[in-house]
Protein backbone atom coordinates (compact mmCIF):
# COMPACT_ATOMS: atom_id res chain seq x y z
CA UNK A 1 0.00 0.00 0.00
CA UNK A 2 1.26 3.63 -1.12
CA UNK A 3 2.15 5.61 2.16
CA UNK A 4 0.13 8.88 2.83
CA UNK A 5 1.69 12.28 2.30
CA UNK A 6 2.78 12.82 6.50
CA UNK A 7 1.48 15.83 7.30
CA UNK A 8 4.54 18.67 8.92
CA UNK A 9 2.08 20.61 9.78
CA UNK A 10 1.69 18.03 12.82
CA UNK A 11 4.10 16.09 14.59
CA UNK A 12 4.63 12.92 12.92
CA UNK A 13 5.33 9.12 13.97
CA UNK A 14 8.67 7.93 12.65
CA UNK A 15 8.38 4.63 14.91
CA UNK A 16 6.88 3.59 17.97
CA UNK A 17 8.21 6.06 20.51
CA UNK A 18 10.23 8.21 18.31
CA UNK A 19 8.71 11.13 16.81
CA UNK A 20 9.52 14.29 14.73
CA UNK A 21 8.43 17.76 16.03
CA UNK A 22 10.60 20.27 13.57
CA UNK A 23 9.53 23.00 12.15
CA UNK A 24 9.19 24.36 8.69
CA UNK A 25 10.60 28.08 7.65
CA UNK A 26 8.97 29.78 4.78
CA UNK A 27 9.33 33.17 6.03
CA UNK A 28 13.05 33.67 6.19
CA UNK A 29 14.49 34.07 2.38
CA UNK A 30 18.00 33.10 3.59
CA UNK A 31 19.72 30.72 5.95
CA UNK A 32 23.16 32.03 7.57
CA UNK A 33 21.94 35.43 6.27
CA UNK A 34 23.78 34.16 2.72
CA UNK A 35 22.36 31.55 1.26
CA UNK A 36 18.02 32.07 -0.64
CA UNK A 37 16.08 29.30 0.61
CA UNK A 38 13.20 29.48 -2.48
CA UNK A 39 11.84 26.12 -1.11
CA UNK A 40 11.37 27.52 2.60
CA UNK A 41 13.91 24.90 5.46
CA UNK A 42 13.60 22.61 7.61
CA UNK A 43 14.57 23.11 11.59
CA UNK A 44 14.18 19.22 12.45
CA UNK A 45 14.11 18.37 16.58
CA UNK A 46 12.83 14.86 17.69
CA UNK A 47 11.49 12.88 20.67
CA UNK A 48 12.83 9.42 21.59
CA UNK A 49 10.40 7.98 24.47
CA UNK A 50 11.87 5.07 26.92
CA UNK A 51 9.70 3.64 29.09
CA UNK A 52 10.78 5.66 32.04
CA UNK A 53 12.37 8.86 30.05
CA UNK A 54 11.94 10.91 27.03
CA UNK A 55 14.50 12.88 25.48
CA UNK A 56 13.97 16.03 23.33
CA UNK A 57 16.54 16.60 20.67
CA UNK A 58 17.37 19.46 19.23
CA UNK A 59 15.08 22.46 19.49
CA UNK A 60 14.14 25.38 16.41
CA UNK A 61 15.34 28.82 15.15
CA UNK A 62 13.85 31.96 16.75
CA UNK A 63 10.62 32.91 15.41
CA UNK A 64 9.26 29.64 15.74
CA UNK A 65 8.65 28.66 19.23
CA UNK A 66 4.49 28.35 19.27
CA UNK A 67 4.70 26.01 16.39
CA UNK A 68 7.67 24.22 18.33
CA UNK A 69 5.90 23.64 21.52
CA UNK A 70 2.42 22.83 19.84
CA UNK A 71 4.08 20.46 17.62
CA UNK A 72 5.49 18.79 21.14
CA UNK A 73 2.70 18.87 23.13
CA UNK A 74 0.94 16.53 20.36
CA UNK A 75 3.24 13.84 22.04
CA UNK A 76 4.07 15.16 25.67
CA UNK A 77 3.60 17.90 27.99
CA UNK A 78 6.35 19.88 27.57
CA UNK A 79 6.84 20.21 31.22
CA UNK A 80 7.24 16.16 31.05
CA UNK A 81 10.47 16.49 29.07
CA UNK A 82 13.15 14.95 31.56
CA UNK A 83 16.44 15.26 28.82
CA UNK A 84 17.18 18.16 26.01
CA UNK A 85 19.57 17.49 23.82
CA UNK A 86 21.65 19.30 22.03
CA UNK A 87 23.51 17.90 19.31
CA UNK A 88 25.54 21.35 17.57
CA UNK A 89 24.39 24.87 19.26
CA UNK A 90 24.27 26.95 15.77
CA UNK A 91 20.86 29.16 16.44
CA UNK A 92 19.12 27.53 13.88
CA UNK A 93 19.00 24.46 16.33
CA UNK A 94 18.93 26.33 19.42
CA UNK A 95 17.55 29.88 19.23
CA UNK A 96 14.18 29.08 21.17
CA UNK A 97 16.11 28.18 24.53
CA UNK A 98 15.32 30.90 26.89
CA UNK A 99 11.34 30.30 26.03
CA UNK A 100 12.25 26.58 26.44
CA UNK A 101 14.49 26.30 28.95
CA UNK A 102 11.73 28.05 31.00
CA UNK A 103 9.20 25.92 30.42
CA UNK A 104 10.87 23.10 31.60
CA UNK A 105 12.47 24.32 34.55
CA UNK A 106 13.03 20.19 35.28
CA UNK A 107 14.80 19.14 32.62
CA UNK A 108 18.75 18.22 32.42
CA UNK A 109 20.13 19.26 29.45
CA UNK A 110 22.70 17.25 27.48
CA UNK A 111 25.57 18.47 25.41
CA UNK A 112 29.47 18.35 24.02
CA UNK A 113 32.13 19.92 26.32
CA UNK A 114 32.30 22.25 23.73
CA UNK A 115 28.77 23.10 23.41
CA UNK A 116 28.78 23.72 26.95
CA UNK A 117 30.81 26.71 26.37
CA UNK A 118 28.66 28.12 23.31
CA UNK A 119 25.62 27.55 25.49
CA UNK A 120 27.56 29.53 28.25
CA UNK A 121 28.59 32.22 25.70
CA UNK A 122 25.55 32.72 24.02
CA UNK A 123 22.17 32.20 26.49
CA UNK A 124 24.44 32.21 30.05
CA UNK A 125 23.41 28.81 30.99
CA UNK A 126 26.33 26.39 31.23
CA UNK A 127 25.87 25.77 34.42
CA UNK A 128 22.32 24.08 33.61
CA UNK A 129 24.10 21.17 31.08
CA UNK A 130 26.19 18.21 31.93
CA UNK A 131 28.88 17.80 29.45
CA UNK A 132 28.94 14.10 27.40
CA UNK A 133 31.91 12.74 25.89
CA UNK A 134 32.24 10.55 22.73
CA UNK A 135 30.74 7.31 23.34
CA UNK A 136 28.51 7.81 26.21
CA UNK A 137 25.41 6.39 26.98
CA UNK A 138 22.09 7.05 28.24
CA UNK A 139 19.32 4.81 29.60
CA UNK A 140 15.55 5.83 28.69
CA UNK A 141 14.38 2.83 30.22
CA UNK A 142 14.77 -0.29 27.41
CA UNK A 143 16.02 2.21 24.69
CA UNK A 144 19.72 3.82 25.10
CA UNK A 145 20.84 7.20 23.52
CA UNK A 146 24.42 6.95 22.58
CA UNK A 147 26.61 10.34 22.15
CA UNK A 148 29.37 10.40 19.25
CA UNK A 149 31.44 13.24 19.05
CA UNK A 150 31.64 14.34 15.03
CA UNK A 151 33.29 17.47 15.84
CA UNK A 152 34.03 20.14 12.48
CA UNK A 153 30.47 18.92 11.17
CA UNK A 154 30.38 21.83 10.55
CA UNK A 155 30.92 23.47 14.22
CA UNK A 156 33.86 22.29 16.70
CA UNK A 157 30.63 21.49 19.03
CA UNK A 158 29.09 19.10 16.55
CA UNK A 159 27.72 15.89 18.06
CA UNK A 160 25.38 12.59 16.52
CA UNK A 161 22.90 10.73 18.88
CA UNK A 162 22.10 7.70 17.83
CA UNK A 163 19.76 5.50 19.56
CA UNK A 164 21.03 1.82 19.84
CA UNK A 165 17.91 -0.57 19.70
CA UNK A 166 16.28 0.84 16.69
CA UNK A 167 19.41 1.67 14.47
CA UNK A 168 18.19 5.53 14.55
CA UNK A 169 20.42 8.17 13.73
CA UNK A 170 20.46 12.04 14.56
CA UNK A 171 23.76 13.15 12.54
CA UNK A 172 22.70 17.22 13.40
CA UNK A 173 23.39 19.09 10.43
CA UNK A 174 25.48 16.05 7.87
CA UNK A 175 23.20 14.60 5.46
CA UNK A 176 20.79 17.73 5.09
CA UNK A 177 19.73 20.01 2.76
CA UNK A 178 17.34 22.70 1.61
CA UNK A 179 13.86 22.87 1.72
CA UNK A 180 10.71 22.84 4.02
CA UNK A 181 9.11 19.64 4.26
CA UNK A 182 6.44 20.22 2.20
CA UNK A 183 6.50 16.97 0.09
CA UNK A 184 5.95 15.06 3.65
CA UNK A 185 8.46 13.95 6.24
CA UNK A 186 10.03 11.28 4.50
CA UNK A 187 12.35 11.13 1.76
CA UNK A 188 10.53 8.41 0.11
CA UNK A 189 7.89 10.32 -0.40
CA UNK A 190 10.04 13.02 -2.07
CA UNK A 191 10.91 13.55 -5.71
CA UNK A 192 14.61 13.10 -5.07
CA UNK A 193 16.14 13.62 -8.27
CA UNK A 194 14.61 17.43 -7.89
CA UNK A 195 16.36 17.57 -4.53
CA UNK A 196 19.59 16.32 -4.85
CA UNK A 197 21.04 19.70 -6.14
CA UNK A 198 19.59 21.28 -2.61
CA UNK A 199 21.12 18.63 -0.52
CA UNK A 200 24.62 19.23 -2.72
CA UNK A 201 23.79 22.91 -2.51
CA UNK A 202 23.89 22.71 1.08
CA UNK A 203 26.79 21.19 1.67
CA UNK A 204 28.57 22.97 -0.89
CA UNK A 205 27.98 25.87 1.38
CA UNK A 206 27.17 25.12 5.06
CA UNK A 207 29.42 22.77 5.54
CA UNK A 208 31.60 23.12 2.63
CA UNK A 209 34.48 24.41 4.52
CA UNK A 210 35.07 21.07 6.55
CA UNK A 211 34.44 18.82 3.85
CA UNK A 212 37.09 16.69 4.68
CA UNK A 213 35.78 15.74 7.95
CA UNK A 214 32.41 14.99 6.10
CA UNK A 215 34.71 11.99 4.34
CA UNK A 216 36.55 10.90 8.07
CA UNK A 217 33.17 10.66 9.40
CA UNK A 218 31.62 8.87 7.64
CA UNK A 219 34.14 6.35 7.30
CA UNK A 220 34.70 6.73 10.90
CA UNK A 221 31.20 5.79 11.24
CA UNK A 222 31.30 2.61 8.74
CA UNK A 223 34.25 1.68 10.46
CA UNK A 224 32.40 1.46 14.04
CA UNK A 225 30.09 -0.96 12.48
CA UNK A 226 26.59 0.81 14.38
CA UNK A 227 24.42 0.32 11.17
CA UNK A 228 21.51 2.94 10.50
CA UNK A 229 18.01 1.73 9.70
CA UNK A 230 16.67 5.61 9.85
CA UNK A 231 18.15 8.88 9.44
CA UNK A 232 17.41 11.80 10.98
CA UNK A 233 19.16 14.91 10.07
CA UNK A 234 18.55 18.32 11.44
CA UNK A 235 17.34 19.58 8.03
CA UNK A 236 15.53 18.14 5.32
CA UNK A 237 13.68 14.72 4.93
CA UNK A 238 14.04 11.77 6.82
CA UNK A 239 15.25 8.75 5.13
CA UNK A 240 13.18 5.44 6.45
CA UNK A 241 14.18 3.31 3.86
CA UNK A 242 17.75 3.88 2.08
CA UNK A 243 19.91 5.96 4.30
CA UNK A 244 22.64 5.00 1.94
CA UNK A 245 21.01 7.30 -0.60
CA UNK A 246 22.21 10.51 0.95
CA UNK A 247 24.88 9.08 2.85
CA UNK A 248 27.06 7.97 -0.63
CA UNK A 249 26.20 11.08 -2.30
CA UNK A 250 27.49 13.07 0.24
CA UNK A 251 30.32 10.67 0.52
CA UNK A 252 30.86 11.48 -3.82
CA UNK A 253 30.48 15.18 -3.32
CA UNK A 254 32.36 15.35 -0.17
CA UNK A 255 35.32 13.65 -1.52
CA UNK A 256 35.76 16.47 -3.90
CA UNK A 257 37.28 14.77 -7.12
CA UNK A 258 38.11 16.89 -9.84
CA UNK A 259 35.78 16.23 -12.99
CA UNK A 260 35.66 18.05 -16.54
CA UNK A 261 33.70 20.31 -15.02
CA UNK A 262 34.74 24.13 -15.23
CA UNK A 263 32.93 26.56 -13.06
CA UNK A 264 33.01 30.33 -14.92
CA UNK A 265 32.00 33.42 -12.71
CA UNK A 266 32.00 36.34 -14.91
CA UNK A 267 30.37 40.10 -14.20
CA UNK A 268 30.39 42.80 -16.07
CA UNK A 269 28.65 46.68 -16.27
CA UNK A 270 28.18 47.24 -20.09
CA UNK A 271 28.60 43.53 -21.35
CA UNK A 272 32.20 43.28 -23.13
CA UNK A 273 33.47 41.12 -19.95
CA UNK A 274 30.64 38.44 -21.01
CA UNK A 275 31.94 39.05 -24.44
CA UNK A 276 35.33 37.63 -23.43
CA UNK A 277 33.84 34.77 -21.13
CA UNK A 278 31.60 33.57 -24.50
CA UNK A 279 35.01 33.68 -26.13
CA UNK A 280 36.48 31.34 -23.41
CA UNK A 281 33.37 28.82 -22.54
CA UNK A 282 32.65 28.49 -26.94
CA UNK A 283 36.12 27.38 -26.75
CA UNK A 284 36.57 24.83 -23.37
CA UNK A 285 33.22 23.52 -24.45
CA UNK A 286 34.86 22.90 -28.24
CA UNK A 287 37.45 21.26 -26.22
CA UNK A 288 34.88 19.12 -24.85
CA UNK A 289 34.45 19.96 -21.34
CA UNK A 290 31.23 20.95 -19.47
CA UNK A 291 30.97 24.84 -18.45
CA UNK A 292 28.74 26.16 -15.62
CA UNK A 293 28.83 29.83 -17.11
CA UNK A 294 27.19 32.09 -14.17
CA UNK A 295 26.68 35.93 -13.93
CA UNK A 296 28.24 37.10 -10.47
CA UNK A 297 25.85 40.22 -10.60
CA UNK A 298 22.57 37.73 -10.34
CA UNK A 299 23.75 34.22 -9.58
CA UNK A 300 23.15 32.46 -6.44
CA UNK A 301 25.73 32.73 -4.32
CA UNK A 302 24.94 29.02 -2.92
CA UNK A 303 24.18 27.28 -6.47
CA UNK A 304 27.77 28.40 -7.55
CA UNK A 305 29.38 26.43 -4.80
CA UNK A 306 26.92 23.87 -4.50
CA UNK A 307 28.78 23.40 -8.65
CA UNK A 308 32.36 23.76 -7.08
CA UNK A 309 31.97 20.58 -6.03
CA UNK A 310 33.57 18.35 -7.96
CA UNK A 311 35.05 20.72 -10.18
CA UNK A 312 38.36 20.65 -12.62
CA UNK A 313 38.76 24.66 -12.85
CA UNK A 314 37.49 27.82 -12.28
CA UNK A 315 37.68 30.80 -14.11
CA UNK A 316 36.85 34.19 -12.92
CA UNK A 317 36.43 37.17 -15.08
CA UNK A 318 35.73 41.10 -14.05
CA UNK A 319 36.19 44.68 -14.87
CA UNK A 320 38.05 47.24 -12.95
CA UNK A 321 35.63 48.90 -10.73
CA UNK A 322 36.74 52.48 -9.51
CA UNK A 323 40.61 51.08 -9.55
CA UNK A 324 39.30 47.80 -7.49
CA UNK A 325 37.74 44.81 -8.66
CA UNK A 326 33.92 44.70 -10.03
CA UNK A 327 32.49 44.28 -6.28
CA UNK A 328 30.00 41.54 -7.27
CA UNK A 329 32.54 39.22 -8.75
CA UNK A 330 35.04 39.84 -6.07
CA UNK A 331 32.31 38.44 -3.46
CA UNK A 332 33.22 35.03 -5.59
CA UNK A 333 36.91 35.53 -4.86
CA UNK A 334 36.11 36.05 -1.10
CA UNK A 335 33.79 32.64 -1.00
CA UNK A 336 36.47 30.61 -3.12
CA UNK A 337 38.76 31.48 -0.32
CA UNK A 338 36.74 31.26 2.46
CA UNK A 339 35.41 28.03 1.41
CA UNK A 340 38.93 26.60 0.76
CA UNK A 341 38.90 25.87 -2.46
CA UNK A 342 42.72 25.35 -2.89
CA UNK A 343 45.13 23.98 -5.75
CA UNK A 344 42.85 24.32 -7.95
CA UNK A 345 43.61 25.17 -11.90
CA UNK A 346 41.98 28.83 -12.37
CA UNK A 347 42.23 31.15 -15.57
CA UNK A 348 41.63 34.86 -15.52
CA UNK A 349 40.46 37.31 -18.07
CA UNK A 350 39.94 41.35 -16.46
CA UNK A 351 38.46 44.95 -18.68
CA UNK A 352 39.80 48.11 -18.42
CA UNK A 353 39.62 51.68 -20.00
CA UNK A 354 42.07 53.61 -17.80
CA UNK A 355 44.44 51.10 -17.08
CA UNK A 356 44.15 50.19 -14.02
CA UNK A 357 44.65 46.39 -14.11
CA UNK A 358 42.92 44.59 -11.28
CA UNK A 359 44.68 40.92 -12.38
CA UNK A 360 47.31 41.54 -9.40
CA UNK A 361 44.23 41.92 -7.04
CA UNK A 362 42.70 38.94 -7.96
CA UNK A 363 45.83 36.73 -7.78
CA UNK A 364 45.92 37.77 -4.16
CA UNK A 365 42.95 35.41 -3.48
CA UNK A 366 44.59 32.86 -5.78
CA UNK A 367 47.52 32.76 -4.20
CA UNK A 368 46.09 32.31 -0.97
CA UNK A 369 44.29 29.41 -2.09
CA UNK A 370 47.39 27.90 -3.32
CA UNK A 371 45.72 28.26 -7.21
CA UNK A 372 47.22 26.92 -10.36
CA UNK A 373 47.03 29.90 -12.02
CA UNK A 374 46.66 29.30 -16.19
CA UNK A 375 48.46 31.53 -18.38
CA UNK A 376 47.70 34.34 -20.26
CA UNK A 377 45.89 36.29 -17.71
CA UNK A 378 44.65 37.89 -20.47
CA UNK A 379 43.65 42.15 -20.18
CA UNK A 380 41.48 43.47 -22.43
CA UNK A 381 39.90 46.87 -23.33
CA UNK A 382 36.27 46.97 -24.32
CA UNK A 383 34.64 44.76 -26.34
CA UNK A 384 37.58 42.10 -27.32
CA UNK A 385 39.24 42.26 -30.61
CA UNK A 386 40.77 39.46 -32.95
CA UNK A 387 44.16 39.75 -30.91
CA UNK A 388 42.26 39.27 -27.39
CA UNK A 389 40.21 36.29 -28.75
CA UNK A 390 43.16 34.41 -29.73
CA UNK A 391 44.72 35.22 -26.21
CA UNK A 392 41.52 33.85 -24.82
CA UNK A 393 41.62 30.77 -26.78
CA UNK A 394 45.00 30.02 -26.11
CA UNK A 395 43.61 30.74 -22.47
CA UNK A 396 40.94 28.13 -22.70
CA UNK A 397 43.19 25.64 -24.43
CA UNK A 398 45.77 25.89 -21.53
CA UNK A 399 43.27 25.26 -18.52
CA UNK A 400 42.26 22.06 -20.93
CA UNK A 401 45.02 21.10 -21.42
CA UNK A 402 45.67 21.81 -17.32
CA UNK A 403 42.72 19.61 -16.63
CA UNK A 404 43.33 16.74 -18.50
CA UNK A 405 47.06 16.69 -17.51
CA UNK A 406 48.60 17.29 -20.75
CA UNK A 407 51.82 18.61 -21.51
CA UNK A 408 52.87 22.19 -20.20
CA UNK A 409 50.87 24.74 -20.00
CA UNK A 410 53.67 27.71 -19.38
C1 LIG B 1 31.54 52.76 -12.21
C2 LIG B 1 32.72 52.42 -13.07
C3 LIG B 1 33.98 52.50 -12.51
C4 LIG B 1 35.11 52.22 -13.29
N1 LIG B 1 36.34 52.30 -12.72
C5 LIG B 1 37.44 52.10 -13.50
C6 LIG B 1 38.75 52.26 -12.99
O1 LIG B 1 38.92 52.61 -11.81
N2 LIG B 1 39.82 52.03 -13.79
C7 LIG B 1 39.68 51.65 -15.09
O2 LIG B 1 40.66 51.44 -15.79
N3 LIG B 1 38.44 51.48 -15.63
C8 LIG B 1 37.33 51.71 -14.86
N4 LIG B 1 36.08 51.59 -15.40
C9 LIG B 1 35.97 51.21 -16.80
C10 LIG B 1 35.63 49.73 -17.00
O3 LIG B 1 36.50 48.87 -16.30
C11 LIG B 1 35.70 49.44 -18.49
O4 LIG B 1 34.81 50.29 -19.17
C12 LIG B 1 35.40 48.01 -18.84
O5 LIG B 1 35.60 47.80 -20.24
C13 LIG B 1 33.96 47.68 -18.51
O6 LIG B 1 33.74 46.33 -18.79
P1 LIG B 1 32.22 45.80 -18.98
O7 LIG B 1 31.75 46.22 -20.35
O8 LIG B 1 32.38 44.31 -18.89
O9 LIG B 1 31.39 46.37 -17.90
C14 LIG B 1 34.96 51.86 -14.64
C15 LIG B 1 33.67 51.79 -15.18
C16 LIG B 1 32.56 52.08 -14.41
C17 LIG B 1 31.19 51.98 -15.03
FE1 LIG C 1 24.97 24.25 11.88
FE1 LIG D 1 21.77 23.47 11.14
Amino acid sequence: MKNHKSDTAKAVKIIDGVWWVGVNDHINPLFEGMWALPNGMSYNAYIVRGKEKTALIELSRNGFAEDFIAKVEEVIPLADIDYIIHNHLEPDHSGIIPIIYEKCPQAQVLATAKGKNFLEQFYGEGDRVTAVKDGDALDLGGRTLRFLNYPWLHWPDTMFTYLVEEKVLFPCDAFGGFGALDQGLFADEWDLEAYWPEAKRYLGTIVASYLGHVVKAIDKWIKGGMGINILCPSHGPVYRNNPMSIISRYQEWAKNERGDKVVMIVGSMWGSTHEMGAVVKHRLENNGLEVKYFDAATAEPGQVLGEMLNVGAVVFGAPTYDANIYPRLEYFLMLFRSKKKNGLPVATFTQNSWKVNITPKINVYLEAMKSRIIPPQVVGHGSPDAEVKKELELLADNLTAAMKGAGSVS
